[in-house]
């Protein structure tokens, strides 16, 4: 198998993550749950990780990262618990599910909602999203990279224009973490959503949200917090505040690990691997004539992700092609990015999307090109 569907979720992880977990399985108490052995192995290890990850992207102090199950939970948690009816919330059309649904949402409860909307060829027009902000915008909600094109958009200048209006950012990191460099103090993001499962190489299901002083968030959830048990009120205090029941520790060993390998490497590393793979195969579909690529010039940079269509194949016949005949997984149809197809002009067909992870190979990427190479043969 060629595994090429890393935006989703990364498949190949360094072998620590795996190792992290067991561990974690077979010594972890509660996190802040008791003050036995294992309890408190539990809590130690879960603070080196939200130090891991406060030192990766930035954040102020490590109590400011709060631990969720993913970047959708992060995202319903910043954005219900920043927005009332009354106040307007701006997005851009390169938004995943996970970002609009919740808005739309709140648009249904009373919050007023504007789309920046994304040229053909991916790109976001700032001065455009600029016009939308109005007196009572209280949150600029964009993602830092498209999961279908890859492009990646200008986070300090989307910061900037936010404070410049009195609002508060919320960036999606969700394609971007691990392979952008990130830091909220000095690109200026007030609530960095992230998962721990792409490119930060976490298990699935871990995940988490750094707020940046001074904005306090809403909890989603209430309920046990292993402090202040005799009060009404669930605490008031980060992180225990966005961080409701028994957290997955055992996930969270892994996403530290994770972490870690990132961290050693370095986004930057990671990232120029990964292109080096991307111009490979982009060199290669560049001589099939039948093949067009989506996106991927709109951004500041890119991330290791091809979008792509095969004549008028639809991408759902293309993807199963190349997975039952020569093992290769890649994502078709909508990715959960309804406007961004809208603004490529895919939304009939979808898309292939191939994408790259550090562990991914040369060979690998000429395989792929063999494949696509016989399928334009005999499909388009
Ligand atoms: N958001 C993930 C993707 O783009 C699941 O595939």
């Amino acid at each position: 198998m060629i595994y090429f569907d890393n935006a989703a979720t990364t498949l190949q992880k360094p072998p620590k993550v795996a190792a992290a977990v067991s561990a974690a399985l077979q010594s972890f108490g509660g996190v802040g749950r008791g003050v036995h052995g294992a309890s408190l192995a539990a809590g130690m290890g879960v603070y080196q990780a939200r130090e891991a990850v406060s030192s990766l992207f930035g954040v102020a102090n490590a109590s400011r990262v709060a631990f969720s199950s993913n970047v959708t939970e992060s995202l319903n948690t910043a954005l219900f618990g920043l927005l009332d009816p009354g106040d307007h919330a701006i997005t851009t059309a390169a938004s995943h599910n996970s970002m609009l649904r919740p808005l739309y949402l709140l648009e249904d409860r009373g919050v007023e909602l504007s789309i920046a909307p994304i040229g053909s060829d991916g790109s976001l027009d700032y001065e455009r999203l600029e016009s939308l902000f109005r007196p009572n915008t209280k949150v600029l909600a964009v993602n830092h990279a498209s999961n279908l094109s890859g492009d990646v958009y200008d986070v300090e200048r989307l910061a900037s224009l936010a404070h410049d209006h009195g609002a508060i950012i919320v960036v999606d990191a969700a394609q971007s973490a691990g392979v952008i460099p990130l830091n909220m103090q000095e690109q200026g993001i007030d609530v960095l959503c992230f998962t721990g499962h792409k490119g930060l190489y976490g298990p699935q299901g871990t995940g988490g949200l750094c707020v940046a002083l001074g904005i306090d968030i809403r909890p989603l959830k209430v309920g046990g917090s292993g402090t202040h048990s005799y009060d009404r009120a669930h605490p008031s205090f980060m992180p225990e505040r966005l961080e409701a029941g028994t957290l997955n520790g055992h996930g969270i060993m892994g996403l530290e690990a994770g972490v870690r390998f990132v961290s050693e490497v370095g986004p930057r590393a990671i990232h120029e691997k990964e292109m080096a793979l991307v111009e490979r195969f982009e060199t290669g579909i560049a001589a099939i004539p039948s093949i067009r690529v989506h996106g991927g010039k709109g951004g500041c940079d890119r991330t290791a992700v091809v979008a792509l269509n095969l004549g008028d194949v639809d991408s759902g016949v293309l993807s199963d092609a190349l997975n039952v005949e020569y093992g290769i997984c890649t994502r078709a149809g909508a990715h959960c990015a309804p406007l961004m197809h809208k603004a490529l002009g895919t939304t009939a067909q979808g898309a292939v999307r191939f994408s790259f992870s550090y562990f991914n190979t040369a060979d690998e990427v000429d395989f792929a090109l063999a494949a696509l190479r016989a399928l334009a043969n005999r499909l388009a």
